[in-house]
């Protein structure tokens, strides 16, 4: 992708050159035609650019807490561990992070499964569940492979006993 944004500004650049050179060398070029090029160059790389930038940015722990976890837990719905409350979240802390995640995405009495949003992956839930970590006193790190696998396994175990 890089690459190709480097290689329409260059063109673009190079249409620019011609276009000025018309210019001063007076030399008959259809002048409209080139403007509307290097114009549509332009358009094309800034596009560009905007697409590479949504694609790298997968949504943070912030933004997903944010869309679907912050409705029960900035205010402790229904006593879900409230966002920054070190006591509650303090316990959950303790018990680990494979069976939190676990548990949360699997849902657990008034916690819906994955707090209610169908499509959420267990990476996803765990960003979320992170962020609200970090804001209660933890520090969780996304989970590498071998913990999405534990993760995986509880979320199996835990649903054969529901
Ligand atoms: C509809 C309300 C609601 C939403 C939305 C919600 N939660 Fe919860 N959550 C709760 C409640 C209520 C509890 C407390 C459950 C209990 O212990 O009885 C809870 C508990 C939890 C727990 C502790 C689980 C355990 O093992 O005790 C985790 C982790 C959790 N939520 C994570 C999340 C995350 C992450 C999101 C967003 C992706 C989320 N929740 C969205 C209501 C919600």
């Amino acid at each position: 992708m890089g690459k190709e944004i480097f290689s329409t500004m260059t063109r673009g650049i190079l249409l620019l050159k011609k276009w000025a050179y018309s210019r001063v060398g007076n030399i008959h070029f259809n002048l409209g035609s080139m403007q509307i090029k290097f114009i549509m160059c332009f358009m094309l790389a800034i596009a560009f650019s905007k697409f590479t930038a949504a694609v790298e940015e997968s949504p943070s722990g912030e933004k997903i807490y944010k869309e679907v976890c912050f409705a029960c837990h900035a205010q402790g719905v229904a006593n879900a561990p409230k966002l920054g409350d070190k006591a509650a979240w303090g316990k959950l802390i303790a018990e680990g992070q494979v069976i939190i995640t676990a548990h949360g995405y699997v849902g657990i009495r008034a916690m819906p499964p994955r707090g209610g949003k169908e499509g959420l992956s267990v990476e996803q839930f765990s960003k979320a569940l992170n962020y609200m970590v970090s804001k209660s006193g933890g520090q969780w790190g996304p989970p590498d492979k071998d913990m999405i696998e534990e993760i995986n396994k509880e979320i199996t175990r835990r649903k054969n006993t529901q």
